[in-house]
């Protein structure tokens, strides 16, 4: 590290300072490429960071737990293991790791700087040779950020975690569980995706849930999904590891298939591998995936609360507005979604995703629009016939 000091510079995220690489000096034209620092550091990624420091303070809350182990075996830089102890009230100690010398010897730094040296442990290994070193530990949550996909942490971390415990992921691969590399998704997650569709994108999370979801099953245990989201270029998910028998039966419940009826654009869940009773060409079948909730109300409405207490990133108006979303489409997360371009096809024209929704609540259907997609509706109906009958009809009045 010492050759690199002079490329470092501190920034602030949250109340947390840190020494980070300046990334400046790895400017590409006008992108900014943090791959290419010696330490891995990606500004854009402070909201994730954010959300997660709200996200633990939330679970902590609501199940009422406090003095929490948080494992974060992929930490680049260290700043969101410190973000965890200086800004939540419930995390005693931060468990960090770097398999690269240089973002171990940064963490070293940064910790020594902020003065967190008998609360933090920091190693320089495998990520999950750590994960499995820490069995017989009791870890609360464990967060998992890595580059690319997280699917070969994922074990490792279920047998990390104690039973309720928080398991925290982020996925870049975006492109391979929306179905752009189909074949690549298959070999990954061990699900079809369904490529280019208006709902191509929560397919690739709900196949995201559901490789977590299986691989919890094959060691009795089960999830449930708190909150699984998507944002910008990545998913995020917030799940509560299950360590339980009678957990993981009702977690087979929620594993699934997606049928996309190409004529109508009809989406659906289907419990069983659809034995097809519509013609097969007409249909696209995704899956196996999560088919259900992604957004647990309580620990969103909790999340708002924690957000609303902290002046600091109260005011990030984008922060705040996805908060916001998730609370609105939490109790309909189950349901597919439709954007208001599906909705209208064939109609001439297209109707916003908010006049849609006011509409469906007044004839009585439950409706919300979902961060997913700003053209997204989620609607207690699954025939996307009567949602197009509702549009018809506000078109035919306007
Ligand atoms: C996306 S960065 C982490 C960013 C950090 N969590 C943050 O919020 O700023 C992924 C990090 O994982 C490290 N890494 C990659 N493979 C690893 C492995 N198998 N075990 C441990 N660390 C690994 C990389 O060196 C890199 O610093």
């Amino acid at each position: 590290m010492e050759n690199n000091m002079n490329d470092l510079i501190e920034i602030v995220e949250g109340k947390t300072r840190a020494l980070v690489p300046n990334l400046e000096k790895y400017r590409i034209g006008r992108k900014i490429e943090p791959a290419h620092a010696p330490v891995f550091y990606n500004p854009a990624m402070e909201l994730n960071r954010s959300l997660s420091v709200l996200a633990v303070e939330a679970y902590a809350r609501l199940f009422n737990y406090k003095d929490l182990t948080v494992c974060e075996p992929l930490s680049g830089t260290g700043i969101r293991g410190l973000r965890y102890l200086n800004e939540t009230s419930c995390v005693s100690r931060v468990i960090m790791n770097d398999i690269d010398e240089e973002a171990y010897k940064l963490i070293m730094l940064n910790v020594e700087r902020s003065k967190a040296e008998d609360r933090v442990e920091i190693y320089n290994m495998d990520a999950s040779q750590l994960l499995l070193n820490l069995r017989g530990r009791i870890i609360d949550v464990v967060d998992i950020d890595p580059f690319g996909s997280p699917i070969e942490f994922i074990y490792p971390a279920i047998r990390a975690l104690r039973h309720r415990g928080l398991l925290a992921i982020t996925a870049t691969d975006v492109g391979v569980l929306m179905g752009r590399y189909p074949q690549k998704c298959v070999r990954r997650y061990g699900a079809r995706p369904i490529y280019s569709i208006d709902y191509s994108r929560e397919i690739g999370l709900r196949i995201l849930v559901g490789a977590v979801a299986k691989m919890a099953l094959q060691l009795d245990y089960g999830v449930k999904p708190l909150l699984c989201y998507y944002e910008g270029h990545y998913y995020r998910c917030f799940l509560m590891l299950l360590k339980d028998r009678s957990d993981a039966v009702s977690t087979v419940k929620n594993l699934g298939y997606l049928i996309h009826v190409r004529s109508t654009s009809e989406v659906k869940f289907l419990r069983k591998y659809p034995i097809c009773k519509i013609a097969r060409r007409d249909v696209d079948v995704g899956g196996p995936l999560w088919t259900g909730s992604i957004i647990d109300l309580d620990f969103v409405k909790e999340i708002y609360d924690v957000l609303n207490e902290r002046e600091y990133i109260r005011s990030n108006g984008k922060l705040m507005k996805m908060v916001e979303d998730f609370i609105d489409e939490a109790p309909l997360s189950d349901i597919p979604y439709y954007t208001t371009s599906t909705i209208c096809r064939g109609l001439g024209t297209e109707i916003s995703s908010k006049k849609l929704i006011e509409e469906l609540r007044k004839a009585g259907i439950d409706a919300s629009r979902t961060h997913m997609d700003s053209r997204g509706v989620r609607a207690g109906v699954e025939d996307v016939e009567v949602l197009r009958e509702v549009a018809l009809s506000v078109l035919e009045r306007e």
